[in-house]
């Protein structure tokens, strides 16, 4: 088969990723390999496409390969994808199919995400290869390297790939009533006209919310949906538009920053990170749905996010979303958006759509912003973000020396919260356990096992009983 390579690795040739790609090029010699390096290419490829358009029409079988960057893909890559998209190269009825590279920290939504890009130019894709960083050193990672091509080559020969996305509708929408002044209401922070119907806001306004947002002038709508949430938010508000800051480009994954903290662009956004953004005691992001997820220039954005390492630098700080599109049916783009609050220790206050009633979901956005501000609200971790965290604790430990900022974070806020550590607990189940194992302990026992599981809990509720009381 004639098959492209689509590097999206900001390193080029030192990719790992394409290491894989390359042991497979040795095993796998009559096919014809063509490899572009699209991640760090990217702006040569966007003054000129036709080099990558003619490699595309040539191409039979279309390879993804690319590191898992922040939940998703580099966004050399979605910059790729996006110009594809714009080029309206004819992908259609191309195999496609991927090889990545991460510490399996959300490599599902990445995958998820380049899938469904190709799906939507109408390639026929084969589910792909999720590797550690480490897998082709060892004997079980290139098997299952070899396994994973072989796999792919069955599929394409049987005619067998991944079902169709579902067709959406066209996105809704909603208009948005405008509140107040709108010209202006980028330029004020301060007290806005109340809504129409709704009690006078009041006062002057208090605290600081940045809103940051990649809206272009034509994205009406979501200017729109961020001139009412300030209107609305019983708190003062900023914008910054990512896409005026003048980066020098993407993430380059060197990792100089791991253990300096400083990025080695030359475009002070991490000064303007932690002094503009980080500052700030509630954080909105505003984006059109584009491809799927973010735009390439959202994404540029968090991956030069990256000069925090694995720090939860925001935590108990609340997020919220203004999005404008079919969120309803983006179900990667959500467990993206729920995982980040999650991992980051962050108060999702919600995602306010533009899909049924724009207006109310904004408002409520607003006003949840404004109570989990009051209120210091924060939330026990779910899935999403217990095992996310699971995956930097073990990360940050082997990697501490090379992740000094991160491993010094670590330690002073008791994220090594390692089992093993535990002993008291394992020393008890243990005595519980062999307790259990003689007969006549478990005849007294029968029945008792599930109260004596309670006693903590007991301990609690009378110990708030009597609070309770005193008070
Ligand atoms: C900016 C950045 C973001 C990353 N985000 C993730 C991530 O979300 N999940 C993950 O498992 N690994 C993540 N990684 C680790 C890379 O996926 C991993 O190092 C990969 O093997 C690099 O592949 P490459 O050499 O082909 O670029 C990230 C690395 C960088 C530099």
């Amino acid at each position: 088969m004639r098959i492209l390579v689509l590097n999206g690795s900001p390193k080029g040739k030192n990719s790992i990723t394409l290491q894989t790609i390359e042991y497979l090029k040795i095993l796998y010699p009559a096919h014809e390999w063509e490899t572009l390096h699209v991640g760090q290419k990217i702006r040569a490829l966007e003054k000129d496409f036709a080099p990558a358009a003619e490699a595309l029409a040539r191409a039979e079988l279309v390879l993804f390969s690319y590191p898992v960057y922040t939940f998703i893909a580099p966004a050399q890559l979605h910059r790729f994808i996006e110009l594809m998209k714009e080029h309206a190269v004819d992908m259609r009825g191309k195999w496609a199919s991927q090889i990545s590279t991460s510490k399996h920290f959300y490599d599902v939504t990445a995958h998820r995400y380049v899938m469904e890009n190709a799906q939507d130019m109408g390639m026929k894709f084969v589910r792909g290869l999720s590797a550690d960083m480490d897998d082709l050193t060892c004997e079980r990672g290139q098997k299952e390297a070899v396994s994973f091509f072989n796999h792919l080559m069955w599929c394409i020969e049987r005619g067998l790939c991944e079902p169709d996305l579902p067709v959406q509708p066209e996105p809704a929408h909603v208009a948005v009533t405008p509140v107040g002044d709108s010209d202006s209401l980028s330029q004020r922070a301060g007290s806005l006209p109340a809504p129409s119907g709704r009690e006078p806001l009041g006062g002057e306004k208090t605290g600081d919310v940045v809103i940051l947002t990649d809206c272009r002038p034509e994205d009406t709508q979501l200017a729109a949906m961020i001139a009412r949430f300030r209107a609305v938010c019983p708190k003062k508000t900023r914008v910054i538009n990512i896409r005026e800051y003048p980066f020098r480009g993407g993430c380059l994954g060197c990792f100089q920053c791991a253990s300096t903290g400083k990025c080695i662009h030359k475009d002070e956004f991490d000064t303007f990170l932690r002094e503009q953004i980080q500052t700030a005691e509630a954080e909105v992001q505003a984006f059109t749905i584009s491809d799927h997820g973010l735009s390439a220039a959202f994404k540029r954005y968090s991956d030069r996010q990256f000069c925090n390492g694995h720090r939860t630098v925001r935590m108990g700080t609340p997020i919220g979303y203004i999005v404008s599109g079919n969120y309803r049916h983006e179900e990667n783009l959500r467990m993206i958006l729920e995982g980040r609050a999650e991992v980051g220790g962050n108060f999702l206050c919600g995602v306010a759509t533009d899909e049924v009633d724009t207006d109310a979901a904004i408002d409520a956005l607003a006003a949840k912003m404004a109570w989990a501000m009051d209120n210091h609200h924060t939330q026990p971790k779910n899935f999403l973000g217990v095992g996310g965290m699971k995956i930097f604790r073990d990360l940050i430990w082997l990697m501490q020396g090379l992740m000094r900022e991160d491993h010094r974070f670590f330690k002073a806020h008791g994220q090594y919260d390692f089992p093993q550590k535990s002993r008291g607990r394992m020393l008890a189940m243990y005595l519980v356990g062999s307790m259990m194992r003689s007969k006549t302990l478990q005849k007294k026992a029968s029945g008792k096992m599930t109260e004596g599981m309670l006693m903590p809990y007991t301990k609690v509720l009378e110990k708030a009983r009597k609070e309770a009381e005193s008070r």
